[in-house]
């Protein structure tokens, strides 16, 4: 059972110094099995310490692979995989478990992975992983909760995703590569992660073309070796951080992070009021911690994230004014707006959209985390909450953010994490 901590966060302390963010989560969970495409040892530098990335390796370890995590450098040996199934037990964990079903299909042409069920704000499904893999010549079965797969070789195809996923084209972009002939995917995903995904592919020997856009042609091989690889900064934690200077007031800096990967995010800060300014690898933001509401719908890549959706609408909650959340990519993302009402935030959920009437205060409660970037929301409101605030669960944020608290006390937050008798 995961620690029940909570989070005392005590409101008004502005924000100052530097922080260091992490490897991106997101990355490495695809970068993980993509390991078992080829026999031998890999190893991921960059890799943060996170319950998602000791869940998938616990997962891979099920599998045969040995894995050491020193510091943030993850050896993987793939030398001796003995199982091609990822059990329920493991799934329900973890949606990103879903991922070896592409490598095992690409090079063991069997895998039986469990259905994923729904995530904490709703169903998540995974018609596309199946429809491109059946595309590309998997025989596939589901069988009491699991997707049962065969392909004793794999055929390129030419396939359109009808929807733009991110798990979809990693899990299919994965089994291509060791695919007869010549697979073209169309409408693939381009977040960051996918085009790190792609890139490792190509160090482990893959043939892969138009890596960024949305059409990915992959000349499959007959087989790839092992190969390191440094992964990228983490985009989300980066645009979290930014968030709790922001809402908080003062001057942070943000290192090891790639401003490219946040242009939409940063233009909506400086759009809220905050000064942004950008480096290589660095992103200086000021804050006086007067907000103007800014209304942002959520997109595909390069578009605002969804996943930095609930940290926005927690800003929002102090902008002096109304502004509009709508999620276009998960019509339902909204487990944190009661929490944040609790907190004496005015928000109305209007289907996919959420209005915001800004004020300028909120007051300090008991809150309860239900998912991770829902935590985070959470955490950026108790910066500025009158009084104190605890946050329960925080295993939830545990699952996507390395130390947070550790991180947010050495920019000048009143924040603690202590055991917890509540949940
Ligand atoms: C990835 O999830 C991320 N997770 C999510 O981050 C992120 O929110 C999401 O991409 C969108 O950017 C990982 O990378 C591990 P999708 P994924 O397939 O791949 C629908 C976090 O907080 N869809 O791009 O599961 C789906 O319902 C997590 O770090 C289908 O309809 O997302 C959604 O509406 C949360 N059928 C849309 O596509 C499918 O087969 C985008 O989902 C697959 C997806």
């Amino acid at each position: 059972m995961p620690s029940l901590d909570k989070f005392i966060i005590r409101g008004g302390n502005r924000l100052s110094g530097s922080v260091t963010i992490s490897g991106a989560k997101n990355a490495s969970l695809a970068l993980m099995p993509a390991t078992l495409l080829a026999g031998g040892s890999c190893r991921l530098e960059n890799t943060p310490r996170l319950r998602d990335i000791s869940t998938m390796s616990t997962l891979l370890e099920t599998m045969g692979v040995v894995i050491r995590h020193p510091g943030t450098t993850l050896e993987l040996d793939t030398a001796n995989i003995t199982s091609f199934e990822a059990p329920y037990q493991m799934v329900k964990k973890m949606r990103a478990s879903f991922y070896v079903l592409g490598p095992l299909l690409g090079r063991y042409g069997q895998a039986r992975v469990s259905y994923p069920g729904g995530c904490a704000w709703g169903p998540r499904p995974v018609d596309l992983h199946l429809k491109a893999l059946e595309a590309l010549g998997a025989e596939i079965e589901i069988e009491a909760g699991y997707v049962v797969a065969r392909a004793p070789r794999l055929e390129g195809c030419d396939f359109t995703f009808d929807v733009s996923s991110v798990g979809a084209t990693g899990n299919t972009l994965m089994a291509a590569v060791l695919a007869k002939g010549t697979t073209v995917l169309r409408n693939a995903a381009v977040e960051p992660e996918i085009t790190q995904l792609a890139h490792f592919l190509v160090r482990m020997g893959a043939r892969i073309e138009g890596i960024g856009t949305h059409v990915l042609t992959i000349e499959g091989v007959d087989d790839l070796h092992p190969a390191d690889d440094t992964n990228i900064p983490d985009r989300i934690e980066a645009g979290t951080f930014l968030a709790a200077a922001a809402i908080a007031g003062g001057s942070v800096t943000l290192e090891r992070v790639d401003p490219d990967h946040l242009s939409t995010v940063l233009a909506r800060f400086r759009d809220a009021g905050c000064s942004v300014d950008t480096e290589t690898d660095r992103i200086h933001i000021h804050s006086d911690g007067c907000l103007q509401p800014v209304s942002v719908t959520t997109d595909i890549y390069p578009g605002f994230p969804t996943d930095m959706q609930a940290q926005w609408m927690a800003m929002m909650t102090v902008a002096p004014g109304r502004s509009i959340v709508t999620d276009t990519v998960y019509h339902d993302r909204f487990n944190h707006v009661p929490e944040l009402q609790r907190l004496g935030a005015r928000i109305e959920v209007n289907g996919n959209s959420a209005v915001i009437h800004g004020s300028d205060r909120l007051t300090g409660a008991t809150v309860m985390s239900t998912d991770l970037r829902a935590s985070a929301s959470l955490i950026i409101a108790g910066l500025i909450a009158d009084g104190t605030t605890e946050v329960l669960r925080v295993y939830h944020i545990d699952r996507g953010y390395e130390a947070i608290e550790l991180k947010l006390r050495n920019l000048g937050a009143d924040i603690q994490r202590v055991d917890s008798e509540d949940y």
